[in-house]
């Protein structure tokens, strides 16, 4: 959150980060054009965060073994947006102990407890509930996994994205595209042999 505050100095950007204060000149605030380089002056990038589902290995995204096999996607993802590897903090969940955070990641009480927590969530190859919903191809098992993800969406920041991945029925990503508003498809050919498709929804 950016306020004006006026001094005897002259007027002066009042801005607070985790509930601290910091002043800069106006005209330091004016010469960051971008979005991204008035959150670095800030220093509101150190606050991004990334969720890695369905992983119970500790991703590391400024090494070239991620210890993920869809390490290179999200490389990609953060250099698509302008985000430095080295200052989103990459958490993975699983049931599975192992990654950064161990829980049911389909529950009410963990997505109640990480509401608007993440500028990025990504499910490449999840087990459980996702994997249950897509053993037919039915409506009532695409209802469900639609619920499922307006659930998740609840994760993400505002302006954030979700990745659903591991979708089986192509007809579903079409369907998917009409239900969200924001939605785009993303296909990556990872080590040019598989065409690794997500859908992506970015939070308004
Ligand atoms: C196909 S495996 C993923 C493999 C893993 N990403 C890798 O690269 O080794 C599916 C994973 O989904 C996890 N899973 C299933 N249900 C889950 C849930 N409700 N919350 C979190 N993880 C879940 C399983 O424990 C399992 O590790």
């Amino acid at each position: 959150m950016v306020q004006y505050l006026k001094t005897k100095r002259g007027y002066f950007y009042k801005l607070f980060k985790n509930g601290k204060k910091k002043r800069i000149t106006q005209s330091d605030y004016k010469k960051s054009k971008t979005r991204k380089n008035k959150y670095a002056l800030i220093g509101g990038t150190d606050d991004s965060k990334m969720l890695i589902y369905c992983h119970n290995r500790i991703v590391d995204l400024t090494r070239a073994n991620t210890n993920h096999w869809q390490g290179p996607i999200f490389k990609q993802l953060l250099t698509e947006r302008g985000i430095d590897p080295t200052k989103i903090k990459v958490d993975t969940i699983d049931l599975v102990p192992g990654g950064t955070i161990v829980a049911d990641g389909f529950s009410k009480s963990f997505i109640d407890s990480h509401e608007n927590e993440f500028d990025i969530v990504i499910l490449p190859d999840c087990g459980g509930l996702w994997n249950e919903f897509q053993k037919e191809h039915n409506d009532e098992n695409f209802q469900r996994l639609l619920s499922l993800m307006i659930e998740l969406l609840r994760l993400v920041k505002p302006g954030g994205t979700i990745m659903f991945g591991k979708i089986m029925y192509e007809d579903w990503f079409n369907i998917f595209m009409d239900a969200f508003t924001n939605a785009s498809i993303f296909q990556y050919s990872l080590y040019r042999e598989n065409d690794i498709k997500y859908i992506m929804i970015t939070k308004a």
